[in-house]
């Protein structure tokens, strides 16, 4: 988690945050634990989903006692806010919203409907509000060889794309001053010295942190 929200940690204190795909709620109950205000967790329990997670969500909120945490079960395309948040995040979610299989920096028409998923980001977020978002890339060696992959063995790398795809998107549609990281396992985070970068993860994980500033 400390490695997801990066620079934009300290941002929660007193933020209105929307966590779209929240899943169980582990990012949502994170960023109130860090002083969120309000945490919306948009769920519809839809592609990518694990059954019961909003109950699990519902169980978690009651056990930590955080009611500022709400949860919605709306696809993120038909939700609609009158008070614009302060940050969104999205966690292993983007590619769900609207899922594609072709590469968007190639097709017009995969590009164009993830490009109105991230024109719903501007829409909801406040003017130098940020957007958090991590998912799995598209390019990894063992897909690229038509290999399962030992690390990440479920992954799907044609539902994905690549970290340079999403920023295009994102500046096209008023977002800048991007940071990102690349995926470091939690529990070796001295590894960041070897894997912290593009290179080391095409080779493993494949795997990225993106965030950025509604500047437009
Ligand atoms: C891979 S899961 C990630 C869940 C959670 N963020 C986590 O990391 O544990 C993707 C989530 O996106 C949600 N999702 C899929 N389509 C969605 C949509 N159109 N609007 C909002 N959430 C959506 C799914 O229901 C699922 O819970």
């Amino acid at each position: 988690m400390h490695r997801f929200f990066g620079p934009c940690l300290p941002m929660l204190k007193d933020a209105r945050v929307l966590d779209v795909g929240c899943g169980k709620g582990t990012t949502t109950f994170y960023a109130a634990l860090c002083g969120a205000k309000e945490v919306v967790g948009l769920d519809p329990e839809a592609s990518g989903s694990t059954s019961g997670s909003t109950q699990t969500f519902s169980k978690i909120r009651e056990e930590l006692g955080l009611e500022q945490c709400i949860l919605e079960p709306t696809d993120f395309m038909a939700y609609s806010t009158e008070t614009p948040f302060d940050l969104i995040l999205l966690y292993n979610s983007i590619n769900h919203i609207r899922e594609v299989t072709s590469d968007i920096r190639r097709d017009e028409a995969a590009r164009e409907s993830q490009s109105r998923v991230i024109a719903k980001i501007a829409k909801v977020l406040k003017p130098n509000g940020w957007v958090v978002l991590c998912d799995a890339g598209r390019r990894n060696l063992f897909g690229d060889l038509g290999l399962r992959s030992p690390l990440a063995p479920t992954i799907n790398w044609k539902t994905h794309q690549t970290l340079g795809a999403w920023r295009r998107l994102l500046a096209e549609n008023g977002f800048g001053d991007f940071c990102h990281n690349w995926y470091v396992p939690y529990i070796v985070p001295w590894a960041g010295i070897l894997l912290d970068n593009p290179v080391s993860n095409y080779l493993t994980f494949s795997h990225f942190v993106l965030r950025g500033r509604k500047i437009k």
